[in-house]
């Protein structure tokens, strides 16, 4: 264990032989700088002095609470402060950040707390099976990596080192639309089939071409994903870092823009400002996927069962139940709340995957409880990755896989269908 913690506590401080000195130096200046009689005492220079040597303890304590090792993590939360170190703020504001007041973002955690597990004892659950099968894909465990852009910008490689730790861990990624590698790069990483992720243009080749690529590679499926206007007005947290660092994206790594740009070069168009921000959508757009492609259609961003029977309707092969991590409308509507509704209305016709929020075990073993197939992680192993490239990402799997097996273990469900809904209650809403 390399962890080092700066306790609160002196009931709890590690033993002073072996940090005595510092701590009494650093329990001396808290003293001090938490008195302000004595602080008053001081010339103004001595006690700035001391303000300054505190807020430093302050920080080295901060730093000393950091992972030194993916191998040392706990739980995947213990990434995010790494990757928040090795980010350029920018980044990191980019990897965090929610829409407008965030009431989706903290939602998609918190009512995880309103559905509560029913364990079942006395079950033989030695062999474990966490394997399922989602739209003709092997799942070795029922947690997929979520699409995300531009994963450049947080390890030098990239969608390369997610796959490489997707196929080291056996787990099934989803590459976006704004990815930073071109995706036979990340295809022939993966070493098996990945999906890909796609972003309409109202320019159709643009899509047309991207829909080809992803064919001409093997993706069985494309992910459509439909939450995103592409206006982005509701980004408060990005828009406000933005007017104090307007640095372009191509200084540190390549925007959506530029990379569909390279690819539509031979066309001879000039489309860098008709990506995302002209993005129209509607369910003739999805019909023209439908004939277009010979791959499985999936749509992301489900929230109601009325866009969940118009998904069966319209002949789609799965949905994805997702609020884009809180990046899409703040309605405050999580996906775990809005999962039963969209599993009611599909109906077991089709496969009804989830994603946001999801960070633990049980989340996950709850969203199957709940009908999921299966579940998309998506800023954990960006954390993961951000914090120790390929190793974090494969660390973040190791330790969601453990954890959902430990569930299982102690609810009594040796395989994926002996989950049910009768091991959950979902409390009502007050
Ligand atoms: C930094 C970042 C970039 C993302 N980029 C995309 C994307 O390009 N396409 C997409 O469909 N979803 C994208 N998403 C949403 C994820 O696919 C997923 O829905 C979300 O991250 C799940 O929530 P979680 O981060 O709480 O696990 C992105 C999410 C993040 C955090």
């Amino acid at each position: 264990m390399r962890w080092s913690f700066e306790s609160q506590n002196s009931a709890e401080l590690p033993c002073q032989g072996a940090e005595g000195p510092g701590i009494a130096r650093r329990e001396f200046l808290r003293f001090v700088a938490g008195s302000p009689l004595l602080l008053s005492a001081l010339s103004a220079a001595a006690a700035e002095t001391v303000l300054e040597a505190v807020s430093q303890v302050g920080s080295s304590a901060q730093e000393s609470r950091l992972l030194a090792a993916a191998a040392d993590a706990i739980n995947v939360f213990d990434f995010e402060a790494v990757a928040k170190r090795n980010l350029d703020p920018a980044h990191y504001t980019y990897l965090s950040m929610g829409v407008h007041d965030e009431f989706t973002l903290r939602a998609n955690r918190d009512a995880f707390g309103q559905v509560k597990l029913r364990p079942r004892r006395l079950v033989d659950v030695r062999d474990l099976d966490t394997s399922t099968e989602v739209l003709g894909t092997e799942l070795s465990c029922p947690i997929i990596l979520a699409p995300a852009g531009a994963q450049k910008a947080f390890h030098p490689q990239g969608e390369l080192a997610v796959a490489r730790a997707a196929s080291r861990m056996d787990h099934l990624q989803i590459l976006s639309t704004g990815t930073s590698v071109r995706i036979q790069e990340v295809a022939a990483a993966r070493g098996a089939p990945i999906w890909f992720q796609l972003y309409t243009s109202r320019h159709w080749p643009i899509s047309w071409l991207q829909l080809r690529e992803a064919e001409d590679t093997g993706c069985p499926v494309v992910v459509l994903t439909v939450d995103q206007t592409g206006l982005g007005r509701n980004r408060d947290s990005l828009h406000r870092y933005r007017r104090r660092h307007n640095a372009e994206c191509q200084v540190c790594h390549q925007s959506l823009g530029e990379k569909i740009q390279r690819g539509t070069d031979a066309l001879g168009l000039d489309l860098r400002d008709l990506i995302q921000d002209s993005m129209i959508l509607d369910w003739n757009v999805v019909d023209r996927i439908r004939k277009e492609t010979s791959m499985k259609l999936v749509i992301k961003g489900i929230l109601t069962h009325e866009d969940a029977r118009l998904c069966v309707e319209h002949g789609i092969d799965g949905v994805v139940v997702s609020n884009h991590g809180g990046r899409a409308e703040d309605s405050g509507l999580s996906s775990i709340e809005a999962l039963p509704e969209v599993v009611a209305a599909t109906n077991g016709r089709i496969p009804v995957l989830v994603d946001s929020g999801f960070r633990r075990g049980t989340d996950v073993f709850k969203a199957i409880a709940l009908g999921a197939s299966a579940v998309c992680i998506g800023r954990p192993y960006l954390w993961g990755l951000a914090a120790f490239g390929q190793e974090g990402v494969e660390v973040v799997l190791a330790i969601l896989r453990r954890e959902f097996e430990t569930i299982m273990t102690e609810m009594g469900t040796p395989n994926l269908s002996a989950i049910t809904p009768a091991h959950v209650r979902v409390a009502e809403a007050t």
